[in-house]
């Protein structure tokens, strides 16, 4: 058997080495009227076997986060900096190196199901497609994995259903569908991106249970991103908050929970979810608007809307600092 390759977390521990590093990732888009920085400088690590959230309010980056590691941004898109899996440069890399990371060991859920179901072909032709063209199973044995993947997230009489169109499912069903269909390839790191948005609550804490299972069966890393802090809470390991593409703070989920740090952190917290809730949290409205992303960028993100705001705030950028227990913030009040 292959052993685990180790490296030293923040505190000189050895741990496994993680399986997803990104570094300083920037994503830019091109407009008519000048650059938007979406994501600006972020960094993180996912070890297998770890759940990661990434929470901020609309438009803070997240989900170009995800499209950025799958290769994914829109045409006006440009990346930079470093995003590498289990060991391998996958930033900017060409669609064909891409196709294979994708399909055998790196998935992901998206927000609307619809995004990556074809509405024109079966179920059972999808799902067949992810096993027949990545692991080179027969379409007997392809549909026999997915027929049984299908009754893992609880589609009842799945042997039957598998032969439908999507649009024959519920949303909930549709749902189920495309979790079966990004597990199908066991893959070592999912990203999930506002999973379980569209669904009713009830609905929600069922598919975030299932999938919480599922994921650590297979011992898999997961970048989960939303802005619902009940689906971190019932999640995540460690959660990332973002503002204005930056990170302000990271820290374990209880840590977080229990005492934000960050001031834009604690206007998110001021609701704490408990663990157990079965209603859905999202992030409190705090007063004003996310500054546009486009011209100068100098000081800290959270600023305009901060009521701790000094002087030094609007002219210098606050660097992400590291501290003990995995905890980093980035603001001139906080020592991490
Ligand atoms: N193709 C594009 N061209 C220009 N700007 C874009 C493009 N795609 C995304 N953006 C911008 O990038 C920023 C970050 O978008 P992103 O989708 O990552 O936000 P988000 O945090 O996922 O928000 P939400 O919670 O609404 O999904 C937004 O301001 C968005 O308008
Ligand atoms: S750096 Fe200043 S503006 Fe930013 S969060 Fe801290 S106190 Fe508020
Ligand atoms: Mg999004």
């Amino acid at each position: 058997m292959l052993s685990t390759p180790m490296s030293a977390d923040p505190l000189g521990r050895q741990v496994a080495a993680p399986i997803l590093s990104v570094r300083e990732l920037c994503v830019d888009f091109k407009l008519e009227h000048g650059i938007v920085r979406a994501v600006d400088g972020v960094s993180f690590d996912v070890r297998r076997g770890e759940v990661l959230g990434i929470v901020g309010e609309s438009g803070s980056g997240k989900s170009q986060i995800l499209m950025a590691a799958m290769g994914l941004t829109a045409v006006n898109g440009k990346c930079s900096g470093s995003v590498t899996f289990e060991g391998r440069e996958i930033l900017n890399a060409s669609p064909e190196k891409l196709d294979k990371i994708r399909g055998s060991s790196m998935s992901m859920i998206f927000q609307d199901p619809m995004t990556s179901l074809n509405p024109y072909m079966r179920v059972q032709d999808q799902l067949a497609e992810v096993l027949t063209a990545h692991q080179g199973k027969s379409r007997k044995e392809a549909i026999d994995i997915a027929v049984e993947m299908l009754e893992r997230v609880r589609i009842p009489d799945a042997a039957r259903r598998i032969s439908l169109y999507p649009h024959e499912f519920s949303g909930g069903m549709r749902q189920r569908v495309m979790i079966a269909m990004a597990l199908l390839c066991r893959p070592a790191l999912l990203f999930a991106d506002e999973p379980t948005t569209a669904l009713d609550v009830t609905v929600q804490a069922q598919i975030l249970d299932l999938l919480s299972n599922l994921v650590r069966d297979l011992n898999a890393a997961v970048v989960i991103v939303t802005h619902d802090l009940g689906v971190i809470a019932r999640m995540c390991d460690r959660v990332m908050v973002l503002y204005g593409g930056r990170v302000m703070e990271e820290a374990a989920i209880d840590d977080l929970f229990e005492a934000p740090r960050h001031p834009y952190s604690q206007g998110l917290m001021a609701a704490t979810p408990r663990l157990d809730d079965d209603v859905a949290h999202d992030l409190r409205t705090i007063p004003g608007a996310p500054r546009a992303l486009t011209g100068k960028m100098g000081g800290c993100p959270f600023a305009p809307r901060c009521e701790r705001r000094i002087e030094r705030c609007t002219i210098e950028t606050p660097a992400l600092l590291r501290g003990a227990g995995g905890r980093a913030a980035a603001c001139h009040l906080v020592t991490p």
